[in-house]
């Protein structure tokens, strides 16, 4: 279970002149982040391009700390208990680096290690990755040169591979064909039923109405609105998505306005 709250986070605008007051020299990627995921349920982070959700996603995998808020993974705080959060959690990053000069086992397996996984384990459990996401013909290939469901597939094994409750993905099915989407879309419903709380942001409005339990609407850092598709179409007044998004975020910056 993720529970995020008023997390806030900013960066250092590159080139900003001291002149500058305080606030213009900084760029607020995170503004006041609050949502919750469930396990055994998939929860959505939407939002367009800059909203701050892999900003968001960086920081609940202790990846960078928040400014302020807090934000606990089951139940360990992702600033005090850096250790229990990353065993407790698989995260997969937008663009993950996954090591060229490697072969997509080798990777699985180094990353394995690095969770802590004995030799004989970490072998075993790449083995049954690669046959659950369908990658025995290019498993033994070295990563240089995967196309890009390749990569994601290898991607998401290594972020699977120590059996983590809780997943997070961000924006997964980029650059994935039809069937290659099915797939991903297919393995995280198979781990939500088995009880695995799932997080993943995408800007897709209809991958997001099609997939997930629970939506967490983000804009400039902040989110807008949380709740079911069905509850957020009804706070909002609207029969689709794509326009209680619209009113969601609208709202937020009248509010802002006043
Ligand atoms: N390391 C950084 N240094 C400076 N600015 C950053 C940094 N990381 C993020 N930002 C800024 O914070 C804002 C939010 O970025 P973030 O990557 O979290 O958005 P996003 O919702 O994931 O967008 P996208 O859909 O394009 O992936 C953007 O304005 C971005 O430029
Ligand atoms: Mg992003």
């Amino acid at each position: 279970m993720i529970v995020a709250e008023e997390l806030y986070k900013s960066f250092k605008r590159v080139g900003a002149s001291r002149r500058k007051p305080a606030h213009e020299q900084r760029i607020v990627a995170v503004n006041s982040v609050s949502f919750k995921a469930d396990d055994g349920c998939i929860t959505g982070l939407l939002g367009p391009n800059g909203a701050g959700k892999s900003t968001t996603l960086r920081m609940l995998a202790t990846l960078v700390k928040p400014e302020t808020g807090t934000a606990s993974i089951d139940g360990y705080d992702v600033s005090k208990h850096v250790l229990q959060v990353r065993q407790h959690l698989g995260f997969m990053p937008h663009n993950a680096g996954i090591y060229p000069r490697l072969t997509a086992r080798e990777n699985i397996q180094y990353y394995a290690r690095l969770c802590g996984l004995n030799r004989k384990d970490s072998l075993q459990r790449s083995g049954e990755l690669i046959e659950q996401l369908t990658m025995t013909k290019f498993a033994d290939r070295r990563a240089n040169g995967f196309s890009q469901g390749q990569k994601t597939k290898v991607a998401l094994a290594r972020a699977l591979v120590h059996r983590p409750q809780t997943i997070m993905l961000d924006e997964p099915t980029n650059g994935l064909d039809v069937m290659a989407t099915r797939g991903l879309r297919d393995i995280i419903r198979q781990l939500a039923a088995d009880g695995h709380c799932i997080l993943f942001s995408s800007h897709i409005m209809q991958e997001v109405a099609a997939l997930c339990d629970h939506i967490a609407i983000i804009s400039d850092g902040i989110v807008a609105i949380e709740g079911s598709l069905n509850e957020i179409l009804g706070r909002t007044g609207q029969t689709d998505l794509e326009d209680a998004f619209v009113s969601a975020t609208q709202a937020l910056s009248k509010g802002d306005d006043e």
